[in-house]
């Protein structure tokens, strides 16, 4: 990570701040939070398509599949609301819990909501490592649920907050990084486990793997400090100085500490920070906060993380090749990441947006294509050649790599990065509840949605990745290397959003926090 990844960029105030080993470890440490949650969204896809899980969970969906010859429809195969429910069910429970995370996170600091993730997230591995029944399995999908919804309410917006304002782009890229690891991780185990071990075993030591990311966030939140605006908030200011020139390993942090003990203030002074939020100030802000993770689950990309063995087995691999393919694209997830790290202060948040969606439409319609040629619409492909096969894999695994640097880390630092602090608990709540919203629609409709649109389950996506272009390109201002403190101002320069900032509004920007009540 050193060298170009974290060049500081220029524009706005810059607090001085040294790029820190501590500041990397504490970091690390919680972005593995994201490990949590890259696990969770990669494990599913292959158990569900593991033969003896079907055969244990959802005997129909089993008979079903089994059943189907190569010369029958293949779209409707995997076609069960059920099935779908064990995928889904997990991200309704994040929904619900992050909004009380966001409340946890207010009263008693980030650093106890990460511990309580972790908790949650042992507890949900071990029941459905031992589940006995799809009673069970659904109880613990719930749990690791409520700790996923924990984890992204707090790990975001204490990564902007560690991190020097300069290098807060890249830092904020590793909770991204550690998702797309942490669906590699199970992407590998899924297919070492169905092909060495195979039986009950495999899709047990699958889903009950889900304890290690558990355990390292517990861990890891065990050693780490709050940060200094969490300190700030709960009265206690020497500690939170004390972090911030440890954070910052300079001898001066007076301006920084001043400005975040101002923009706390600020914020205790908001009652109902949830009514607020709604205040025509925020507007453009707030629009963001809805589209951005909308959008980002409209790319389609869970189709492929969750669903990808159930895609591959569709148009006709074997069981394990469908895992491998799976695995493959899990290794391109994460490495594209890392283009986004390295690119994302320089760059810009805009071009990465754009250059990564048309990457993304460009795949989609040849994969269109591709199915729509072989399987028509009758889902019967008859034989598929190797090179037909390699081919769509290829294509899949470049949209894949679109959505890793471009809608995948940038849906959670853009919305992360854009509120002042007096509502930024609030907005994180409204972007983590979007996301689980729009990942439990894709992850629920997804087997009925390919089994009645066909080949044209990649267009409907296609449309939305055109329209969400459209929408960053006219409507996002580019926020790269503006410290959070300042933020407002680029709205406020923004020929579309300058107009729900009136002379009034400028004042309380720059007014005393006890003026802002009167505002
Ligand atoms: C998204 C997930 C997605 C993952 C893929 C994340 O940013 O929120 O829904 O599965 O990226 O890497």
């Amino acid at each position: 990570m050193a060298g170009g990844a974290l060049a500081p960029t220029s524009g706005g105030k810059q607090y001085p701040g040294k790029f820190t080993g501590r500041v990397l470890l504490t970091c690390i440490f919680a972005a593995t939070g994201g490990l949590i949650f890259g696990y969770d969204l990669g494990i599913s896809g292959g158990v569900t398509s593991m033969d003896v899980f079907l055969k244990d969970f959802f005997p129909d969906v089993y008979q079903k599949e089994s059943s189907v010859k190569p010369s029958d429809d293949q779209y409707c195969k995997f076609d069960s609301q059920i099935l779908t429910l064990f995928t889904s069910s997990l991200y309704l429970a994040a929904l619900v819990s992050s909004i009380g995370a966001s409340i946890a996170t207010r009263t008693y600091g980030r650093r106890p909501t990460m511990m309580a993730s972790g908790l949650l997230f042992a507890a949900g591995a071990i029941v459905n490592g031992l589940a006995k029944n799809v009673v069970m399995l659904i109880v613990g999908r719930l749990l690791l649920g409520f700790g996923i919804g924990c984890a992204n309410q707090s790990v975001p917006i204490y990564l902007s907050k560690v991190a020097p304002s300069k290098y807060r782009g890249a830092f904020y890229m590793m909770f991204q990084l550690f998702i797309t690891i942490g669906i590699l991780i199970a992407n590998l185990l899924n297919y070492v486990l169905a092909r060495w071990v195979g039986g009950d075993t495999a899709w047990r030591l699958s889903l009950g793997g889900a304890i290690v990311p558990g355990l390292i966030i517990l861990l890891g939140s065990c050693f780490l400090s709050d940060s200094p605006n969490s300190e700030i908030e709960r009265g206690n200011y020497e500690k939170a100085k004390d972090l911030l020139l440890k954070l910052r390993k300079v001898d001066n942090v007076d301006e920084e500490f001043n400005d975040l003990v101002e923009a706390s203030e600020k914020a205790k002074l908001v009652k109902h920070a949830w009514l607020n939020i709604f205040k025509r100030k925020y507007r453009p802000q707030l629009v963001f906060a809805f589209c951005i993770p909308m959008f980002q689950q409209l790319t389609g990309m869970n189709v492929i993380v969750f669903y990808a063995p159930v895609l591959f087995k569709t148009i006709g691999f074997g069981s394990n090749a469908s895992l491998f393919s799976s695995l493959i694209t899990g290794i391109v997830n994460m490495l594209a990441t890392f283009v986004s790290i390295f690119t994302v202060d320089k760059l810009g948040r805009r071009k990465l947006f754009l250059m990564g969606g048309t990457q993304m439409l460009i795949c989609q319609i040849v994969i269109t294509i591709a199915i729509a040629m072989k399987f028509g619409l009758s889902g019967n492909p008859g034989a598929i050649s190797g090179s037909y096969a390699g081919a769509v894999v290829a294509f899949i695994c470049i949209y894949v790599a679109g959505f890793a640097w471009s809608w995948g880390p940038l849906g959670w630092l853009v919305p992360s990065e854009i509120f002042p602090l007096e509502v930024r608990s609030t907005a994180q709540s409204i972007n983590v509840s979007i996301n689980m919203i729009f990942t439990f629609i894709i992850a629920q409709i997804f087997t009925a949605m390919l089994c009645h649109l066909k080949f044209g389950l990649f267009i409907c996506f296609a449309v939305c990745v055109v329209i969400m272009s459209i929408f960053i390109h006219k409507l996002l201002p580019e926020t790269k290397g503006i410290p959070i403190e300042e933020m407002t101002t680029v709205w406020r320069n923004h020929p579309h959003w300058r107009k729900y900032f009136d002379e009034d509004d400028a004042k309380v920007e720059t007014s005393k926090p006890k003026d802002i009540v009167s505002a």
